[in-house]
């Protein structure tokens, strides 16, 4: 019981310093909520209401500003993401290489659409523009792991790595 105690207040400390830091390093700039929004979701992975709302006060902003650019911009995730993160290429050279296909066969494998997250948090799916490796063509990341020449198999295959065998 103390330990859990302990836990949630260490946990709630480390997220409002992390918060802090951010603002304290963009502080008195003109603009700051954007680069003030990258950090927060780097360090963890989305932007939650009450980060959106420490912000607001923090930056004398109405919160509903601070909402509006949040969900403005794709490169922000208002809800917490899956432990790996997998983004399937459709960009122009994964598109005619069939990377509709390949999606296709990661939400089928992950059981979840592009935009969505496992139930038991570990995937999140996303389509994105190109992942700068269009030699390799249809491409996917998960994490910071590039995969190429992918087909419908060995997606399954990849996707077995991170999942373990099929009970
Ligand atoms: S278009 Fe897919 S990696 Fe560039």
């Amino acid at each position: 019981m103390l330990q859990n105690t302990l836990g949630h207040t260490s946990l709630g400390e480390e997220r409002s310093e992390k918060v802090d830091d951010a603002l304290r390093r963009h502080q008195g700039e003109a603009g700051a909520l954007i680069p003030v929004l990258q950090e927060v979701q780097r360090s963890f992975g989305y932007i939650s209401k009450e980060n959106m709302a420490y912000i607001a006060r923090a930056l004398k902003l109405p919160l509903s500003e601070v909402y509006g650019v949040a969900s403005f911009y794709a490169q922000f995730y208002l809800e917490p993401r899956g432990e790996h993160m997998v983004r399937v290429c459709l960009g122009t050279a994964c598109h005619v290489r069939g990377g509709e296909k390949i999606l296709e066969s990661f939400a089928e494998a992950l059981g979840i659409r592009p935009g969505e997250t496992t139930p038991d948090k570990r995937f999140s799916l996303e389509r994105v523009a190109c992942l700068g490796a269009c030699g390799l063509a249809p491409a996917a990341m998960i994490g910071e792991k590039t995969y190429g020449r992918l087909t419908p198999e060995k997606v399954t295959e990849v996707v077995r790595e991170y999942v373990g065998p099929a009970h």
